[in-house]
């Protein structure tokens, strides 16, 4: 067993146990912006991440690092508050462990959660955007070191065609606006060049971003379905005159933040798995 499967295995005891008889089959990773999910959990019971050994330790501002066990919309969840970025070592397959104790713990629904730059100008700061697909604009992957012929896996439908449907059904219904694009994940840490923008744009991206991506292809190859909702905290470089910042991207967000919660939780309510 590598040192990795080890940590997995003893992350998802621990969390086993504490989760009793609600064991989750969703799962809800937050990116910045979005606490407002973790709030509305009920009965949370919490582990912070360095109890675990799969999960990494935390360095950005806004990330807590805190797994929530409880009840979403009336359904068993696990939220995930922070993740770690590939740009903070240059790593893509920094949240490897943690994907794995969710997949061994019998999660089948990753729910993620990013804030991202806006290249429509019709997708206005404050929006939310369901990804339908990705460009790994980096080519890098967090399965570089994977010996199995696992490795290949298929990223046709990487964010569920049936969960979208979902997903969009519940807004409709509940009537809040969700816009949909393509999420193209670049490294960072620095923000775009209004080159680099123009680029994305032509590439056929509506959002851009510095995460996601890494945990959808764990998630996919883990055989998990993915869901993931996108803030719009900004137009990206060269669309406006606004001058980007990480404090930036979480004052947007904290405005748009709670509708975001809402519907986050109208999803999971509604999830059919
Ligand atoms: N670019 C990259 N990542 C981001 C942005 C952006 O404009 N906004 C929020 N995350």
């Amino acid at each position: 067993m590598t040192t990795l499967q080890a940590a997995v295995t003893t992350s998802a005891a621990l969390i086993r146990q504490r989760a009793g008889d609600r064991l989750p089959r969703i799962a809800v990773l937050l990116g910045s912006g979005w606490a407002g999910v973790a709030d509305a959990v009920k009965d949370a019971v919490d582990i912070p991440y360095h109890e675990l050994p799969a999960f990494p330790v935390l360095g950005v501002g806004g990330h807590a690092g805190l797994l929530r066990l409880g009840t979403l919309g009336g359904q068993n969840v696990m939220v995930l508050s922070g993740r770690k970025h590939a740009y903070e070592t240059g790593d893509a397959s920094v949240m490897k462990g943690v994907i794995r104790t969710l997949a061994a713990l019998g999660c089948e629904v990753l729910l993620q959660t990013n804030a991202a730059g806006s290249l429509d100008p019709a997708l206005r700061p404050g929006a939310l955007m369901l990804v339908t697909d990705h460009l790994n604009i980096v080519q890098r992957s967090p399965l570089f070191d994977e010996p199995a012929d696992g490795r290949f896996v298929s990223m046709a439908d990487a964010y569920d065609p049936l969960l979208r449907a979902q997903a969009h059904a519940t807004a409709a219904r509940a009537g809040m606006p969700l816009d949909e694009g393509v999420y193209a994940w670049v490294m960072g840490p620095q923000f775009e060049t209004p080159a680099e923008i123009r680029m994305l744009q032509v590439l056929g991206a509506q959002a851009v971003g510095m995460s996601t991506v890494p945990e959808t292809i764990l998630a996919r190859h883990a055989g998990m379905h993915v869901l993931a909702l996108s803030m719009i905290t900004n137009m990206a470089c060269g669309l406006s005159e606004e001058v980007l910042s990480h404090f930036h991207t979480l004052d947007t967000a904290a405005q748009a933040g709670e509708h975001a919660a809402q519907l986050v939780e109208a999803i999971v309510a509604d999830l059919e798995l």
